[in-house]
């Protein structure tokens, strides 16, 4: 594949800091930016206005096949309900299956910076730069919470932390494409980073990696 060699897979689990980190990497390399978990949210809000199970393979595998991009642009993806439902479609083989080309799609071209779960496992497993960037449960529980509250939603941070762990779970215990780190991703532990210091630790690995960011890469 052509792009390979500027793909940059970005996997782990809930609130562990992926999205930010990526949107800031493809910022700093000129690269577009896939965030794959919008994929299966799209799928699951799509079977949850049909009023249909989301564990139930056929319904989302139908959605899947569905999905159309103005889906992703939903200003309603990113609500409790719709985590868990997300988690049961994305254990559905045929979802994934419907999902999987339009992922290598967009990246296959000129490259890019794709965050979720099996990125490096199974999406792009000979991508140029793998991170696999995780934080405590507490942590991640934590600014789970406060961007709930950011966001006007009132949550309790025990809920929060019990939905978070519930869904780290189901998505590591799965059969189809499990969350977990590929044998060659560098593991980056923010639980005592901010954001700067996991972009500043993000770097040094693509440096190494032989991608080296612009001068935006400070913004
Ligand atoms: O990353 P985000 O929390 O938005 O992902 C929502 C859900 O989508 C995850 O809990 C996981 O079940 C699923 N997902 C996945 N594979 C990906 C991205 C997300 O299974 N590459």
């Amino acid at each position: 594949m052509s792009g390979a060699n500027r793909i940059v897979a970005i996997d782990g689990p809930a609130a562990a800091g992926k999205g930010t980190l990526a949107r800031r990497i493809a910022r700093a390399l000129g690269l577009p930016y896939l965030d794959t978990g919008l994929l299966y949210r799209a799928v699951a809000r799509r079977v949850l206005d049909r009023d249909a199970g989301p564990a139930d393979p056929a319904h989302a595998e139908a959605e899947a096949l569905a999905l159309r991009s103005e889906d992703l642009e939903r200003t309603d993806l990113r609500t409790p309900e719709v985590d868990r439902a997300a988690a049961l479609v994305a254990s559905v083989p045929a979802v994934r299956a419907a999902l999987l080309s339009f992922q290598r799609r967009f990246g296959r071209e000129g490259g890019a910076v794709l965050d979720g779960r099996d990125i490096g496992t199974i999406i792009f497993p000979d991508a140029r730069a793998k991170l696999f960037v995780t934080a405590s449960v507490d942590a991640r529980a934590r600014r789970r919470w406060l961007e709930l509250r950011a966001r006007g939603v009132d949550a309790a941070l025990d809920a929060v932390r019990a939905d978070m762990q519930a869904r780290d779970a189901a998505d590591a215990s799965r059969a189809a494409a499990p969350l977990r780190a590929a044998d060659d991703a560098v593991v980056l532990d923010t639980t005592a980073l901010d954001a700067d210091q996991a972009f500043a630790a993000a770097l040094a690995v693509l440096a190494q990696a032989g991608l080296t960011a612009g001068p935006s890469a400070e913004a």
